[in-house]
C-alpha cells in the first residue's frame, strides 16, 4: 500500500513513474477558503429560498421536483466562479490544470450552468460531508470519471481546512480518499470498460488490441459492490472500431474475435454489469448513478468549424440551444439509458445523469494543449497543435464541477 499526500504522488503513479517502498508525501499545501465573501448574485426576487446575504445556504425543504436539471444554459458569472482555485487545489492533477499548464484566456472558469425552470443550490462541502457521514462512495469507470472526482476532491478541499484530515491512497485500481473527521470515503476505481479487460491496469492501459472479457466482472465488482454509493460511467473507449472479446481467461484463452458493433459489444457489456448487480447489490443500501457521455470536440466541423479543426483555441461556449455534436453516439447513449431504465424496474436505486447536452456546449471547456503531455509533441505536432489537443477530458474548475453541483444536489435533497 501506498500512501500519499495530494495528488501529486497519484499523479506520478496514474504516469507511470513507480517510486519503490512507502511514499509518504507530506507538504502542507495551502488551502484558503475563500467563500466567505463570495455569493450567488440572482435578482429574481420571487424565489423565497433565496438568501441574498449569499453565504447562508438556500432553505432545507428545497425541492426540484418538476424542474429538469439538465435542460438549461451557460450564464457568464465571474461573481460566483469558479467554486474554487485550481492552483490551491491538494487533489488537482496535471491532467486538468490547464491554467497551470499556460492557458491564459480564463473564461472557461466563468459559466454557471442555469436550469430553465429553477436554479441549483449552491455547493455546501461540509453539508455534503455530512449527509455522507459513515459512508463509502465510488466513482468507478474511465478518465473522465477520474476528472470528474478530481473535481469532487476539489470542490470539497477547501471545506475540510486540517490537511491531515483529508487523504488519498493509492491500491492498485483504486484511489481512495478520507475524510476522516467525517468518517468519509470518496473513491475512484479505474475500470474504463466496466468488464474486465487489458486495458485495467490503471498505468500502462494504451494497448493497441483491445481485448475483453465480455462475461467478466467479479474481480472488479467485489472492490466497490459493497459501497454506499457508485457513480459509473463508461463511453469513450467504446469507440474503438475494433476488439476483440475474449471467452475464457488471458491466459488460457478461448479468443473469439466476434463480428459485433459496437452497440452490440456495449449492449453485452452493460448486461454483464446490471447482471452483477442485479444479482449482488444490496438494494437497501447502495445508492448508484449514472454519468451520460460525456461528449468530446473532437470535430470542428460539428459547429462550423473548418473540418479537421477541433477544440484548439476555443474560448466560448456554443450557444445555439440543443446543439449536438456527432461524436457523441445516440445509439450508446440510448443502450445506456434502457439499461438504467430496467434497473430501476428492477427495484434498483438508480439515476441517470443525463449531463451530455450541457457539455455540449463546452467547446471551450477541454485542456487542448494546457496540460501535462506525457509523451512530448513531435515538431509536426508543435507545428500544428491542433494534432495534440486533447478534447476529451476538461479542464478544472470547470465542466466536472456542474456534474457535481448536480450530484450535490441529488445526494442532499433527494436521498
Ligand atoms: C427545455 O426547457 C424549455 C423551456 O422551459 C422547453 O421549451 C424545452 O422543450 C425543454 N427541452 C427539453 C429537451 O426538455
Ligand atoms: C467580470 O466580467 C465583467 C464583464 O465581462 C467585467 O466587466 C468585470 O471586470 C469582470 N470582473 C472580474 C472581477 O473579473
Ligand atoms: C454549510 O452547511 C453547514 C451544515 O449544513 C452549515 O452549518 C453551514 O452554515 C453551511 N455553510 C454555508 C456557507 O452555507
Ligand atoms: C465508519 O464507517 C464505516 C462504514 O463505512 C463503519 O463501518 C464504521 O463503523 C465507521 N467508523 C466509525 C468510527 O464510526
Ligand atoms: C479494424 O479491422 C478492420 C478489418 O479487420 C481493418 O481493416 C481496420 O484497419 C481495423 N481498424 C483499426 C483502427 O485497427
Ligand atoms: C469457447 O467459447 C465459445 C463461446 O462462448 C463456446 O461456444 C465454446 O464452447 C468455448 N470453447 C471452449 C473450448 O471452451
Ligand atoms: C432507495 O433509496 C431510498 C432512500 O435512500 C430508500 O428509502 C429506498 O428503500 C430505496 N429503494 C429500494 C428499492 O430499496
Ligand atoms: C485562435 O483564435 C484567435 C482569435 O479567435 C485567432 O486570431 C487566431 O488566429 C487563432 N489561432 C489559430 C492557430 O487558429
Ligand atoms: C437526456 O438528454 C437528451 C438530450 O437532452 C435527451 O434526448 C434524452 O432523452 C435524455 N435522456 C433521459 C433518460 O432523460
Amino acid at each position: 500500500m501506498l500512501k500519499m499526500k495530494g495528488i501529486e504522488g497519484l499523479q506520478k503513479m496514474m504516469n507511470g513513474y513507480h517510486s519503490v517502498g512507502l511514499m509518504v508525501v507530506m507538504g502542507v499545501i495551502m488551502v484558503v477558503v475563500y467563500f466567505g465573501g463570495d455569493y450567488y448574485n440572482y435578482n429574481s426576487g420571487s424565489i423565497s429560498w433565496f438568501d441574498f446575504n449569499g453565504v447562508t445556504e438556500i432553505a432545507e425543504d428545497y425541492s426540484f421536483e418538476g424542474c429538469d436539471l439538465f435542460n438549461g444554459s451557460w450564464v457568464y458569472d465571474n461573481k460566483s466562479r469558479p467554486l474554487y482555485e485550481g492552483k490551491q487545489c491538494s487533489f488537482m492533477t496535471d491532467d486538468y490544470a490547464c491554467q497551470k499548464y499556460g492557458r491564459k484566456d480564463l473564461n472557461y472558469q466563468f459559466w454557471r450552468w442555469q436550469p430553465h425552470a429553477c436554479h441549483l443550490p449552491r455547493f455546501n462541502g461540509t453539508a455534503l460531508l455530512e449527509k455522507l457521514r459513515d459512508k463509502r462512495v465510488v466513482f468507478v469507470g474511465d478518465s473522465v470519471g477520474k476528472n470528474h472526482w478530481v473535481s469532487l476532491l476539489c470542490l470539497i478541499d477547501t471545506w475540510i481546512l486540517e490537511p491531515s484530515h483529508k487523504v488519498a491512497e493509492w491500491h492498485g485500481s483504486l484511489i481512495t480518499f478520507k475524510a476522516s473527521e467525517y468518517n468519509v470515503s470518496i473513491d475512484f476505481y479505474w475500470e474504463p470498460l466496466l468488464v474486465e479487460s487489458n486495458c485495467d491496469d490503471p498505468v500502462n492501459h494504451r494497448v493497441r488490441d483491445r481485448i475483453m472479457k465480455i462475461e467478466s466482472i467479479q474481480r472488479h465488482a467485489e472492490e466497490w459492490i459493497n459501497a454506499d454509493m457508485l457513480i459509473f460511467d463508461s463511453y469513450s473507449w467504446w469507440l474503438e472500431p475494433n476488439m476483440t472479446l475474449l471467452w475464457g481467461s488471458f491466459e488460457n484463452p478461448n479468443k473469439t474475435i466476434v463480428e459485433s458493433s459496437r452497440v452490440r459489444r456495449y449492449e453485452m457489456a452493460l448486461k454483464t454489469w446490471s447482471n452483477w448487480l442485479e444479482s449482488h447489490l444490496d438494494r437497501k443500501k447502495t445508492r448508484i448513478f449514472f454519468i451520460s457521455l460525456s461528449p468530446d470536440h473532437k470535430e470542428g466541423g460539428d459547429w462550423g468549424k473548418t473540418m479537421g479543426e477541433n477544440c484548439y483555441n476555443e474560448t466560448e461556449p456554443i450557444m445555439e440551444e440543443g446543439y449536438w455534436g456527432k461524436g457523441s453516439d445516440t445509439d450508446l447513449m440510448r443502450t445506456a439509458q434502457s439499461t438504467v431504465q430496467d434497473l430501476e424496474k428492477k427495484g434498483i436505486n438508480i439515476t441517470l445523469l443525463n449531463i451530455t447536452q450541457l457539455s455540449q456546449y463546452r467547446k471551450d471547456g477541454h485542456p487542448s494543449i494546457y496540460k501535462r503531455h506525457w509523451d512530448s509533441p513531435t515538431k509536426l505536432e508543435l507545428a500544428n497543435p491542433v494534432l495534440y489537443a486533447d478534447c476529451l477530458h476538461w479542464c478544472l474548475p470547470g465542466v466536472p464541477d456542474v456534474w457535481n453541483e448536480i450530484l450535490y444536489t441529488y445526494i442532499r435533497y433527494k436521498i
